[in-house]
């Protein structure tokens, strides 16, 4: 093939069947290079009278990870991928896809484009492309729901999620299953069929759309899912306009016209861009700049959590998930048995939910084991703490586990902020301390920051991030530094909400603003969530005066106001509900507290309200970048997204600004000036990039941070 193109086809026989190889590390996309292997050995084959039958396959891990992202947004070299897929949907002689790995999106539709599939027992097939902004615009809306009907196909598109080869074989995805060598069955499979007059094709199969036309349901139950699970988001409804093409045009292709118009509109939408952002920028967030990607990883045979609460059930949890057998251990006995009953009670509600069979239950159950003793741990590889936030505790659980857990073992802190260098000095191995802060629920939430403190190893932080990996979650490095990433960040967002209630926003409007901007929940409902009491009894404790943006939090909680666990908060909840009620009652409180502070109380507009929570984001993340507390700048996007509900259509608090303009950023910003001088100062690295017409990337280099990595972190206290 041509050198400049990406990616290859290889090409051999076995007797009468051509084998056409799929050829393109790690994960074989539909480069330029594989498009164009693809027409050229299809061709070669049909024109080859010794060949009767044609085998699709891909090199190593991956059958075909769908179309090169890579590619979308610039102009691709080569044929373009409809022209391969045609050629091998016309082709005269039969075409199976043996699919050995992966099949996904471009991937999945090339093999619906060939007349036989088969999968081996751990191949996986979906259609992802919704979670890049995307629609399958390779013919997968028109062929999908012909193979399996609209409704399972629009479920499985919206929601993105693959299929494993079993629920595939059991949809009529796939045709069959080789539970032995893919190669050998696929020929015996192929050769039984050489004979047949007619081939399948997918396009022809007309039953199941013609079936659902006049069904108002399957639209209207799609377009339910889209609304709850996809809020704000484009591509969605773009999906459901193509399957209603499938279901309503007697004409195929007709149908194929109406997608690629609707997959072009995905293209150019902004939202394609964000989310193709977040994909890579995910990927480029596991990756440690200074540490060599060659760095050994500690083998990870099993884990040991300290701690039973919420925290510690849901960590416990991602390990036995993963595989990986956990002993879960708290002091009190009555503690650890309500923990070990809140981990069964959380995956029975997956069983009851289907997300998880009743022999995978038990398997994952098996993985858990609860103890009252420290000598248990002696041979996990990995501990974890999860107790609450104090230093002399965690010290102690530190210097315990140092004595009691093998010396190769790392031990890890789930601290949301305490200071990783002072818990692993209490140990003898400060090279394998790190903190592993999950979010809570730690079972569900993806992000977890995992924090280097000045010795954490090289092979600590690569085994850390990998295991993240097999947790399947978004990690994200972040040095040692107070409030690491997320916290930090967060506490200029619910400043300006704060301060926006004093000049008088109501909570409602403040919620439904940031809400309307995509964010999953507004603060004010986030704060009831969380506890109003929870900083006031801080400050009490630590006999603190109230700082403004608090006064009206504390004069809450002064009237029992804490939030959701005492029904009432900034909002009112009904019994045993957590939708929020507005509290008529609280604006009295408002005011007055507004009028002590010499606060005139005004009309706010929803933007204002949204660029002064957004931009305190922009403004924090912009510090946090310079002195190289984050690596990247998309790292705090992967951060905001997975572990603060920023809606990922948006890619991230940073991608914004650099899609609004660091110029604009500045220019909102010294609007607000005026109200707080020392707040909206802008971060000296984002009015550098600003004058420079740049854009956020990466950290600078540690040499020309260095004056700025002076963290006061004797001051860090939990956020
Ligand atoms: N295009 C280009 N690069 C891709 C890619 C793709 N489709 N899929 C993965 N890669 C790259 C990753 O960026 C990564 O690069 P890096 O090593 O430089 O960071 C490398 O391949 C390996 O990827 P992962 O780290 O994600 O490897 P995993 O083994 O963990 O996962 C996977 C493999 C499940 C295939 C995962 O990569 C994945 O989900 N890929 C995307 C699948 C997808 O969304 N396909 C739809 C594409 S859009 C489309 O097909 C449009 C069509 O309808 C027209």
């Amino acid at each position: 093939m041509t050198n400049e193109l990406k990616g290859k086809v290889n090409y051999s026989t076995s007797g009468n069947i051509a084998i056409l190889e799929v050829d393109n590390p790690p994960v074989n996309p539909l480069s330029s290079g594989v498009r164009a292997g693809l027409s050229e050995y299809i061709t070669k084959a049909n024109e080859d009278d010794s060949i009767e039958g044609i085998i699709l396959t891909g090199a190593g891990r991956s059958f075909i990870a769908g179309a090169d992202i890579s590619e979308f947004g610039q102009t691709p070299d080569g044929p373009d991928l409809h022209t391969a897929l045609k050629e091998i949907e016309y082709s005269k002689k039969p075409v199976l896809a043996a699919i050995n790995g992966t099949a996904l999106g471009g991937g999945l539709e090339t093999a619906l484009v060939c007349n036989y599939r088969m999968g081996t027992n751990k191949a996986i097939v979906g259609l992802p492309e919704v979670n890049l902004g995307l629609l399958p615009g390779a013919g997968g809306t028109q062929r999908l729901p012909r193979l399996i009907g609209p409704s399972q196909a629009l479920k499985m598109m919206i929601a993105g999620t693959p299929l494993s080869a079993k629920k595939a074989l059991q949809q009529g995805v796939i045709d069959a299953i080789s539970e032995n060598s893919l190669m050998d069955d696929a020929i015996v499979f192929l050769q039984e069929k050489i004979g047949s007059e007619v081939h399948p094709k997918v396009r022809d199969k007309n039953e199941k759309v013609l079936e659902a036309r006049g069904d108002d349901n399957v639209l209207a139950e799609a377009k339910a899912l889209a609304a709850k699970t996809r809020r704000g988001q484009f591509a969605p409804g773009q999906i459901i306009a193509c399957v209603e093409a499938a279901i309503n045009e007697d004409d195929f292709d007709i149908g194929m016209k109406k997608e690629s118009e609707y997959f072009l509109e995905c293209l150019m939408n902004p939202q394609r861009e964000a989310m193709i952002h977040i994909f890579f920028g995910e990927r480029a967030a596991s990756k440690i700049s200074d540490v060599p990607k060659d760095t050994p990883l500690l083998p990870i045979g099993s884990a040991g959590i300290v701690g039973s609460g919420t925290m510690g059930g849901g960590i416990a949890m991602n390990f036995a998930n993963a595989g990986i057998p956990v002993l879960i251990l708290d002091q009190d006995e009555k503690n650890l048995e309500r923990g070990m009953g809140v981990i069964e009670k959380n995956y029975q509600m997956m069983v009851d939910r289907g997300r998880m069979s009743q022999e995978q239950k038990d398997v994952v159950m098996g993985l858990i084991t609860p103890t009252l003793s420290y000598e248990d741990l002696s041979n996990v590889d990995i501990a974890v703490e999860a107790v609450y936030e104090n230093l002399d505790l965690k010290q102690e659980i530190f210097k315990t586990l140092d004595t009691v857990t093998n010396d190769h073992a790392i031990l890890a802190s789930n601290t949301s902020g305490l200071d990783i260098d002072a818990i692993a000095a209490s140990t003898n191995r400060p090279g394998k301390v790190v903190g592993t802060h999950f979010f809570s629920p730690a079972n569900v939430m993806r992000l977890l920051e995992v924090v280097r403190g000045k010795d954490s190893s090289d092979e600590t932080m690569a085994t850390v991030m990998s295991i993240g990996k097999k947790m399947g979650k978004a990690a994200v490095v972040s040095l040692n530094a107070p409030g690491f990433i997320g916290n930090r960040m967060l506490a200029g967002y619910t400043h300006q909400a704060n301060m926006l209630l004093l000049e008088g926003a109501l909570p409602n409007q403040i919620d439904s603003a940031l809400e309307s901007f995509g964010m999953s929940m507004g603060p004010f409902r986030m704060l009831d969530l969380v506890g109003l009491d929870l900083g006031w009894r801080a400050r009490k404790l630590a006999d603190m005066e109230t700082p403004l943006a608090n006064k009206i939090s504390d004069a809450l909680c002064e009237q029992d106001r804490f939030g959701q666990k005492t029904s009432k908060g900034f909002y009112n909840y009904s019994e045993g509900s957590r939708a929020p009620n507005p509290a008529p009652e609280n604006e009295a409180i408002y005011k007055e507290i507004s009028d002590q502070n010499n606060i005139e109380r005004r009309e706010i507009s929803d933007q204002e309200i949204i660029d002064r929570c957004i931009l305190a984001l922009v403004n924090e993340g912009a510090r946090i970048l310079e002195e190289g507390v984050a690596q990247r700048s998309g790292d705090m996007d992967i951060v905001y997204i997975n572990g603060y509900g920023f809606p990922i259509w948006r890619g991230g608090p940073m991608f914004y600004a650099n899609q609004l303009g660091l110029s604009e950023v500045i220019n909102k910003m010294s609007n607000f000036s005026e109200l707080d001088k020392n707040f909206w100062e802008p971060a000296p690295l984002l009015k550098k990039l600003a004058d420079e017409s740049g854009a956020f990337g990466e950290a600078p280099a540690p040499e020309d941070r260095s004056e700025l990595l002076s963290f006061k972190m004797a001051n860090m206290g939990g956020v």
